[in-house]
């Protein structure tokens, strides 16, 4: 049993909040580099851990985040002029720069050095796998980012896309390691029902990692088969998962992670960043954003009841909802328990065995921050994690081996 206290523990990100510092200790994404794709284009408004930011890419190329609300009086600087290396607010003209330093005053008599009194907040960025991250914590625990895959992976081979999710990040994420709802939510064919009675309980297992947990789930193929899938969590919100086996990327060994990012307690943005070792094409790249508007709204949401097919429910699909990737699938799942679901009305059953291992991985990483500790994977300086080779994996073992055989034929860590 969940009690109210441990659900408002694990859902609330504002700063002070236990799992808002968590977040705060690592460098999460704000945006896409796409939404401020030129030096001096237009600012756009982020929304972050609760807190209301506002991005800039300056004259240079280098990318703001500041505090939307001007130092002055309060002015969002989203209407502000993106002009010579600076953000400027409309309303008396203060100036800043990407590091929140006040440049000018021109309200202020020439003479006044008042701008050198103040300091308006500004976030570190670093961008890569066309993804702006930042680090909101405390400026000298700024950690150093890992080397995963994607960060040194050419541009060509990794697609990005991001979608807003109406409800709390924790319901998102632990839909990645719930291996049993792939089974029924994303069953796209009722008459292979043989296999959904086969697959529907899979056996799981959930052990800690140095970057969080691995989340593992055995299907019986046969009495000397068994299908096996691993999947990384990775502190703070982030995860791998394997593939469908109906997945459109699948033939060119993709892979992807995905950032589970709180845009305040009860909305989140979620990234899909997806590799492959063949180039994407300009039509899969279109086609792998179809499912979102240009505000990265999904074209499937609650407000249309995720365009769900009563008929189709009833003859092909388990549940209705058509979809490019089956993240909108899981988007009706999630989204309808809530902004924040009340986790003391659930009833856990053995199928929730990894996700209560996920709440635990959190709730102690949240905890070690709290006591003063460093919380899972964070280096501050000298060489940082190497992450390059973590992968999901999955594939078919002989029924009784260990499921650190597929690993190890992969050659990759898990
Ligand atoms: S409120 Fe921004 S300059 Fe006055
Ligand atoms: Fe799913």
């Amino acid at each position: 049993m969940f009690s109210r206290e441990e659900n408002e523990f694990l859902t609330r990100v504002a700063p002070g909040t236990p799992i808002g510092n968590l977040m705060r200790r690592y460098w999460i994404p704000a945006l896409l580099s796409e939404e401020i794709s030129l030096p001096d284009c237009a600012p756009v408004r982020v929304r972050l851990l609760g807190e209301d930011l506002v991005a800039f890419r300056n004259s240079n190329g280098k990318i703001g985040l500041l505090d939307e609300h001007c130092s002055h009086r309060g002015t969002s600087l989203f209407f502000g002029r993106n002009e010579a290396c600076g953000l400027r607010c409309i309303y008396h003209g203060w100036k800043y720069d990407v590091e929140g330093n006040v440049l000018e005053t021109p309200a202020e008599p020439a003479d006044s050095d008042f701008k050198k009194k103040i300091h308006h907040t500004a976030y570190p960025c670093h961008e890569t796998a066309g993804i702006v991250f930042t680090y909101m914590g405390p400026p000298q625990k700024m950690p150093l980012m890992p080397a995963y895959e994607w960060v040194s992976l050419p541009a060509d081979r990794m697609h990005v896309v991001k979608a807003y999710l109406d409800c709390n990040y924790l319901q998102g994420i632990e839909g990645d390691f719930d291996s049993s709802h792939t089974s029924f939510l994303h069953c796209n064919n009722l008459a292979d029902l043989a296999r959904l009675n086969r697959d529907g309980a899979p056996a799981l297992e959930a052990e800690a990692t140095e970057y969080g947990m691995r989340a593992i789930s055995i299907r019986k193929l046969s009495a000397d088969q068994s299908y096996v899938r691993i999947s990384p969590f990775i502190l703070p919100a982030f995860s791998i998962v394997p593939g469908p086996a109906t997945a459109k990327f699948e033939e060119h060994d993709s892979r992807a992670f995905r950032f589970w990012i709180p845009r305040d307690d009860t909305s989140t943005w979620f990234y899909i960043l997806t590799m492959r070792d063949a180039p994407f094409s300009d039509d899969e790249r279109a086609a792998a954003r179809s499912w979102v508007d240009s505000n990265y709204r999904r074209v499937r949401n609650a407000g249309n009841d995720y365009l769900q097919d009563r008929e189709l429910q009833k003859t092909r699909s388990y549940s209705g909802i058509k979809a490019v990737i089956p993240a909108e699938q899981d988007a009706c799942a999630t989204e309808s328990m809530g902004p924040v679901y009340d986790r003391t009305r659930e009833h856990l059953g053995y199928s929730d065995k990894t996700i209560i291992a996920l709440r635990k991985t959190l709730l102690l990483a949240a905890k070690s921050v709290q006591e003063g500790r460093k919380p899972p994977h964070v280096i501050v300086d000298g060489k940082d994690n190497d992450f390059s080779r973590l992968r999901a994996v999955k594939g078919v073992l002989p029924a009784n081996s260990s499921w650190r055989e597929l690993a190890e034929s992969e050659k990759v860590t898990v």
